[in-house]
């Protein structure tokens, strides 16, 4: 079995709000992205490394290229356009993972967990049990409607699925207000399932979830390549 990582990493980091967008920062004596590389080298079946970035960025990803032997593309304007991209060049793949490069703290379990279930079910996806009471809000004013906590599930990624499956979900126009890979894969009718991957897969989002990342990093002591 053959799996290609698309990691995308051509977002601005609007809301995280740095000059540099957050990926490229320096987490850990590594730029953030290289972290996620890293997890996805230790994977055996993984035989291609896909990094999306901008176009600004095409250049300085010369270095990491031969560094880790991976392969570089130039995202697009959402994220989406950014997978679709990778997608575009990946060579033999039976299965596809999409991977935030603003995760980096996905590890070598992790993957290894949504990638059986993904071989199992078709498509699997990184998730965590929602933890604080959830309330819908229709005009981000007024509770709109209590839900039932037990039925949410954040997701995460990775996100794993059969090639087939992702080109198809892929294929199709998309809507702007997508924000993952099986939010499309659902609207083909495929079965998702759903991997408790717990609450440190977390993404950088704001500056808070970048000293997180450092702290936990620091915890695990994670050897680099
Ligand atoms: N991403 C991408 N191409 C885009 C937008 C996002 O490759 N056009 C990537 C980001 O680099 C990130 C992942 O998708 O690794 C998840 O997106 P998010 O955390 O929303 O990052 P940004 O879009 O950069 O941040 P923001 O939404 O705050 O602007
Ligand atoms: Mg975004």
């Amino acid at each position: 079995m053959n799996l290609a990582v698309i990691i995308v990493a051509a977002g601005s980091g609007k809301r995280f709000g740095s000059k540099k967008p957050k990926q490229f920062l320096l987490l850990n004596k590594k730029p953030m992205f290289v972290w996620s590389v890293m997890a996805f080298k230790k994977i055996k079946e993984c035989c291609q490394i896909i990094l999306v970035v901008s176009k600004e960025k095409i250049r300085e990803m010369e270095k990491y290229k031969k560094m880790y032997g991976i392969d570089v593309v130039c995202g697009g304007k959402e994220r989406f356009n950014s997978v679709k991209n990778g997608l575009n060049i990946v060579k033999d793949a039976d299965f596809v993972a999409v991977h935030d490069a603003a995760r980096p703290l996905i590890t070598e379990n992790i993957i290894k967990e949504i990638l059986l279930s993904a071989e199992e079910n078709g498509g699997a996806i990184a998730a965590a049990p929602a933890k604080d009471s959830i309330k819908l809000s229709i005009n981000g004013k007024n509770l709109t409607k209590s839900l039932n906590r037990k039925n949410i599930w954040l997701a995460q990624t990775p996100q794993i699925f059969k090639k087939s499956m992702l080109d198809k979900a892929y294929s199709s126009k998309i809507p702007l207000t997508v924000t993952d890979d099986a939010q499309l894969v659902e609207k083909t009718g495929k079965k998702v399932s759903l991997v408790n991957s717990g609450y440190e897969n977390f993404k950088v989002t704001e500056p808070l979830d970048f000293k997180l990342a450092e702290i936990i990093l620091k915890k695990r002591n994670t050897k680099c390549l």
